[in-house]
């Protein structure tokens, strides 16, 4: 059994957690996507095949229902930007590798350019706009602005995703699991010092 790699504290590493969420994980059998998207498992003989044209859907976003129709090839992350008009989550490197479209999913940071729609129906997912709905800024997002932690902000919403998922659940970090714990996000500009000190702020 392979064993998750975890800081010197115990964390567990910002990858680790979101392999850990692989709940969300696609199923695509020879161009044909397989899923049930009650979670059920099929009966036998029964394919659950869904597709290839539009299905409904139903999205638990910031705790409001939003019905979708939407073929099943969808990602969340279109499903948010393009039907639902909440542009927080960024499109950048759209295959799993920067981060600027992290969300959160019962708990878990999730990368939802990578993540089918139909997949997560019924799931929790909390984006950036669900952090300030009053519009008064998150204590992840004051920290931002306090240490500086951004420059051209692409990455910004994707990494206070990141930092509040992180700081759920590991609210005493070193710097060392921060470092760790946010590796799944990367910033072209070079902030990840303001954005580590955001990260260690909630100690105090
Ligand atoms: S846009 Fe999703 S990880 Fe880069
Ligand atoms: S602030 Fe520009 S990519 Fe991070």
């Amino acid at each position: 059994m392979k064993r998750r790699k975890r800081s010197p504290s115990g964390a567990v590493s910002r990858r680790d957690f979101l392999r850990g969420a692989g709940a969300a994980v696609s199923a695509v059998s020879g161009g044909l996507l397989v899923a049930e998207p009650s979670g059920a498992t099929p009966a036998p003989g029964s394919a659950g095949v869904v597709g290839p044209g539009e299905v409904p859907v139903t999205l638990r976003i910031n705790g409001k229902e939003h019905r979708l129709k939407i073929e099943p090839r969808v990602t969340l992350l279109d499903a948010l930007r393009n039907r639902l008009d909440l542009t927080g989550a960024k499109k950048v490197c759209d295959r799993a590798t920067c981060g600027a479209c992290t969300v959160i999913i019962d708990g878990h940071p999730v990368y939802s350019c990578t993540t089918l729609a139909i997949d997560v129906e019924g799931q929790h997912i909390t984006t950036i706009e669900g952090l300030a709905p009053e519009d008064q800024l998150h204590p992840v997002m004051a920290a931002f602005v306090e240490h500086d932690a951004q420059q051209c902000g692409f990455c910004t919403p994707g990494f206070v995703m990141a930092c509040k998922a992180f700081l759920d659940k590991y609210p005493n970090p070193t710097l060392e699991d921060v470092k760790q714990g946010l590796s799944g996000n990367l910033c072209r500009c070079g902030t990840y010092a303001g954005i580590r000190q955001v990260a260690l702020r909630a100690k105090a």
